[in-house]
């Protein structure tokens, strides 16, 4: 069956030759605007990518041959189905049926590749040279004067700056610890604006345009599917509280290059945020698949008792503390009626409604008592709605 395909293939391709060369780019692409890549595997895939994917993709894969997912291990040894030569015997280009078929010497084996003519000497070369010298999977040349090491496309933030959050490649070991450009000359400054490291929103989103920011999007960049869908409840949302920091949840940072953030080699969880709460309010918190567990901010105020989802949602004050139970007189005192900003009168303007949001889940228990009255941390003094309180144990 396998057999059939470079016919069938072949009467295809002789009319889509045109189209081929004109999306391929036989002459205009990467490889002739920044010079002659470097002649290991790094610069073969480089023209693979230049020259030779839009036929030999991962779906399209003329000829049987997919030359984007792994190149490598489909060339190397590899023997071609429809002709029975090696594609790539290391040490040996002219056994190669890449090279040849690169070249023009394929023989009966096919057309010339690509199909609407060989590449210069100079790029052929490349790939003469890498399978000269072992068609090794390595990339020893990093060849900063003209060679390339990143695949076509690779200036576009949807492939580099992905590469770089999620870190699937080392950035620091060839553009310097500090991304000034190291042994690849190519600074990060070359293209972004001054102070990307320190602005959080180039990463995490958002338009605050604040220096916090609030990660207003994932690091995959949605913004339709948040990982922690509260976030803005916590960082932005003050009718209960004041706007918490991202220190409240995690170590937090003041640019892009700081320990365990972005670029952090030793991070064994890249591109996952890390939750600490030991500098936070809730310091003895945990958080485990979507689920903060002992906690004090959701808690019922007297403790670390509180428990919450991230698809949960808070829609009143009783989700927190109950409407009895509280400790002392509470509980006397709120059945006759008197409301919760008449002893607390800094924090609420009634029992439903929050007056000061600084005062309240602020690690904090303010009593502020009406005139008259005092109350030193266990008895209250004073008279309040025409009774007497003289030294009452609250
Ligand atoms: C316009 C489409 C097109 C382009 C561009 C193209 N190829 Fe091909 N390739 C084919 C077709 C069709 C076949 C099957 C017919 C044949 O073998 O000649 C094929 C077959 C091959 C084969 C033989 C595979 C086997 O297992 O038998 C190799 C090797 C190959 N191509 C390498 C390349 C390389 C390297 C490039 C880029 C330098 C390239 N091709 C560019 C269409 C293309
Ligand atoms: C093995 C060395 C090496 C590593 C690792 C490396 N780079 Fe590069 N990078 C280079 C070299 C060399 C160049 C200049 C030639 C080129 O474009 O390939 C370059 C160029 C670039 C460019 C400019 C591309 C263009 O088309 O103008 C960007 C962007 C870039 N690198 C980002 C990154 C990021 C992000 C990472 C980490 C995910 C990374 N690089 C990892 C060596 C490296
Ligand atoms: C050839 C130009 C160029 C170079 C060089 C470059 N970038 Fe970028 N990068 C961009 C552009 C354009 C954006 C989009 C944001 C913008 O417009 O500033 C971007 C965005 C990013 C993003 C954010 C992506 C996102 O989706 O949130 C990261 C991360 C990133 N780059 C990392 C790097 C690193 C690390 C280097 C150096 C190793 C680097 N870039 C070098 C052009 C470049
Ligand atoms: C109330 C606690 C809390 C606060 C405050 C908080 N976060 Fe988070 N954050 C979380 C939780 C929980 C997750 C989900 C972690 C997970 O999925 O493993 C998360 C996830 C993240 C992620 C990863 C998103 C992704 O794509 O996976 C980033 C980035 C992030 N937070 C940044 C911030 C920043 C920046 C701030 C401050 C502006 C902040 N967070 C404030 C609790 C918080
Ligand atoms: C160049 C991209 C970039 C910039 C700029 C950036 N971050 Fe991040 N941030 C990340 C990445 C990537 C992660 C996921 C870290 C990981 O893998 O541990 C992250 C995670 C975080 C987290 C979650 C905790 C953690 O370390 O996992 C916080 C909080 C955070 N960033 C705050 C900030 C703040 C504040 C700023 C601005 C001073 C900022 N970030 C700027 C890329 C960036
Ligand atoms: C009659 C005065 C009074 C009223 C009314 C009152 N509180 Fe309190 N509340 C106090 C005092 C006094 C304390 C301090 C107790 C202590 O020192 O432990 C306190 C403490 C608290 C605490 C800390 C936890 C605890 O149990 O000690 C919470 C939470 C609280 N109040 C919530 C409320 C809410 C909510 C309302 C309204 C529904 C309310 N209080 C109404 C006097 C009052
Ligand atoms: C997310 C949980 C939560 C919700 C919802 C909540 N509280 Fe609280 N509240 C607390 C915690 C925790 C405390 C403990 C003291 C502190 O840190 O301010 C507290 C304390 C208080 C106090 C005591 C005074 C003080 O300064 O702390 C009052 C009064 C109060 N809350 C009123 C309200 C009212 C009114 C609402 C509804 C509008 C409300 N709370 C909703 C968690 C909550």
């Amino acid at each position: 069956m396998r057999n059939l395909f470079p016919l069938l293939l072949l009467a295809a391709c002789s009319s889509t030759t045109t189209i081929g060369g004109d999306t391929a780019g036989g002459n205009d692409t990467a490889g002739g605007d920044t010079g002659v890549p470097s002649p290991d595997f790094c610069g073969a895939k480089q023209i693979f990518n230049d020259h030779c994917t839009v036929c030999h993709s991962a779906s399209g894969h003329k000829g049987d041959l997919d030359l984007e997912t792994d190149p490598y291990s489909a060339l190397v040894g590899v023997q071609s189905a429809a002709y029975g030569q090696t594609l790539v015997v290391a040490g040996d280009p002219s056994s190669s049926l890449l090279y040849l078929k690169m070249t023009g010497q394929q023989g009966a084996n096919g057309e010339v590749m690509p199909t609407n003519g060989a590449l210069p000497a100079a790029l052929t070369d490349v790939v003469k040279t890498w399978i000269t010298d072992g068609a090794s999977s390595e990339c020893n040349a990093v060849d900063t004067g003209s060679g390339k090491y990143h695949p076509s496309g690779w200036d576009d933030p949807s492939q580099h700056g992905m590469a770089a959050k999620f870190q699937s490649d080392d950035c620091k070991s060839c553009h310097g610890d500090s991304l000034q450009g190291g042994s690849s000359s190519v600074t990060c400054d070359d293209c972004h604006d001054a102070g990307w490291q320190d602005d959080c929103t180039f990463c995490h989103g958002g338009t605050d345009g604040d220096k916090l920011g609030s990660p207003g999007e994932d690091l995959d960049d949605s913004t339709t599917s948040l990982t922690f869908e509260p976030h803005r409840a916590h960082t932005d949302d003050t009718s209960l509280h004041d706007a918490f920091a991202c220190s409240q949840c995690h170590v937090t940072h003041d640019t892009a290059l700081s320990a365990s953030h972005f670029l952090d080699t030793a991070d064994t969880a890249p591109g996952t945020a890390e939750m600490t709460f030991s500098k936070g309010l809730s310091d003895k918190a945990t958080y485990a698949g979507g689920t903060c567990s002992n906690l004090y901010c959701h808690g019922d105020g007297t403790g670390d008792n509180g428990t919450i989802k991230s698809s949960g949602s808070v829609s009143g004050c009783n989700d927190c503390h109950k409407s009895s139970g509280l400790n002392g007189k509470h509980d006397d005192h709120l059945e006759e009626g008197v409301g919760c900003e008449e002893c607390h009168s800094t924090t609420a303007s009634s029992s439903t409604k929050i007056k000061d949001p600084t005062m309240h889940v602020n690690g904090s228990v303010e009593v502020a008592l009406p005139a008259g009255m005092s109350y030193d941390g266990s008895h209250c003094d004073g008279s309040c709605h025409n009774r007497k309180h003289d030294n009452e144990k609250w």
